[in-house]
């Protein structure tokens, strides 16, 4: 008879390869400290490599798998039969290979980070271009979900209205998440705020922009309003991301847990991980999750958390 999970973490991201094909200046997976080195060891034949994350579905009891990188679709052997472990997949890539179609069921989420010169200048010249015409050429078979991820920061910040229009106009996506900014601890990139407070007013435009556009918008108000300054911290303290969801980064000789899904250098003063706020609702609503959850699990609506 199986024992009972000790460690029960129904949510998972994983790092399928190290490699990539961008380089952005704000990304969390190339810093100092954090493993993100290819090795031959690390960069396993995909039948080993899904031999190991069924050991940790087992352990771990993963409902819903976040497939990264890197870039995931580096290892297109390893999507192809890691989605059928999961009953949900999403699978974050930053777009600039063609995708594949895995059925309709999966969740693609496609980084990107403004309109083009500002999202070339934080993504790399010739992104935005090749991001969009990979999502204008879909297989002719494909059936996924396609959302956009955006992460906001000083870079960016002013540029979000026209960057919703570009893609409404050019673009077959559905919807964007903004998320914002993990900084490292000692951040001098130019991405990040001050402080909490200064962040307020970035959040505020997006409050005000999800009232112009309801649908295409994807954030939840309340879950916005967890973010300001005055609720931030009491959150990032008790980090529910780093408390409940499992991360497995590759290290050179294997897969292993980093400090939080951002990595081992995050300053979590200043956090602006869209997830962790979300799942902060969604335990509000969901007394006991994961351990001691009673009843169906209940999603979001706009009235179903209090704040
Ligand atoms: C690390 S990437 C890996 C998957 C893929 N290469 C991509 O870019 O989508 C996953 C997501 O994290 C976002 N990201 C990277 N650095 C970040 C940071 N410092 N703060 C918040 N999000 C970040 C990326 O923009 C992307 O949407
Ligand atoms: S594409 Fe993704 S993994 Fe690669 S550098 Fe950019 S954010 Fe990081
Ligand atoms: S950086 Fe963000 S996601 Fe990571 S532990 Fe800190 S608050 Fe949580």
């Amino acid at each position: 008879m199986e024992t009972l999970n000790k460690e029960l973490r129904p949510i998972a991201m994983i790092n399928i390869t190290n490699r990539c094909t961008l380089k952005c200046k704000h990304c969390f997976i190339y810093r100092e400290g954090t493993p993100h080195t290819p090795t031959k060891k690390n960069e396993m034949p995909a039948e080993q490599m899904i031999k190991e994350i069924k050991k940790y579905r087992r352990k771990f009891g993963i409902v819903r798998m976040v497939w990264m990188g890197g870039e995931p679709l580096l290892r297109k052997d390893v999507l192809e039969l890691g989605v059928k472990l999961f009953p949900q997949n999403t699978i974050t890539t930053n777009g600039t290979l063609p995708l594949i179609n895995l059925g309709p069921k999966i969740k693609w989420v496609i980084s990107l980070d403004g309109p083009e010169e500002i999202n070339d200048e934080i993504r790399g010249k010739g992104c935005f271009k090749k991001v969009l015409k990979n999502l204008n050429n879909l297989p002719e078979d494909f059936t996924g979900d396609l959302q956009c991820n955006c992460v906001i920061s000083k870079k960016n910040e002013e540029f979000i209205e026209e960057f919703i229009e570009d893609l409404q106009k050019e673009t077959p996506i559905r919807g964007v998440n903004f998320t914002f900014y993990v900084p490292k601890k000692k951040d001098r990139t130019g991405l990040c705020w001050e402080s909490l407070e200064e962040r307020d007013l970035i959040i505020k435009n997006v409050m005000n922009l999800k009232k112009k556009y309801p649908n295409f918008i994807l954030n939840n108000l309340m879950v916005l309003n967890l973010m300001f300054s005055q609720n931030a911290l009491e959150i990032t303290n008790k980090c529910p991301v780093k408390n409940h969801m499992l991360s497995l980064y590759l290290g050179n000789e294997g897969f292993e847990r980093p400090f939080c899904c951002y990595g081992n250098d995050v300053n979590c003063d200043l956090c602006g991980a869209w997830a962790v706020f979300h799942l902060a609702a969604l335990m509000k609503i969901n007394p006991g999750w994961p351990e001691n959850a009673i009843g169906p699990f209940k999603k979001i609506t706009p009235t179903s958390i209090s704040i």
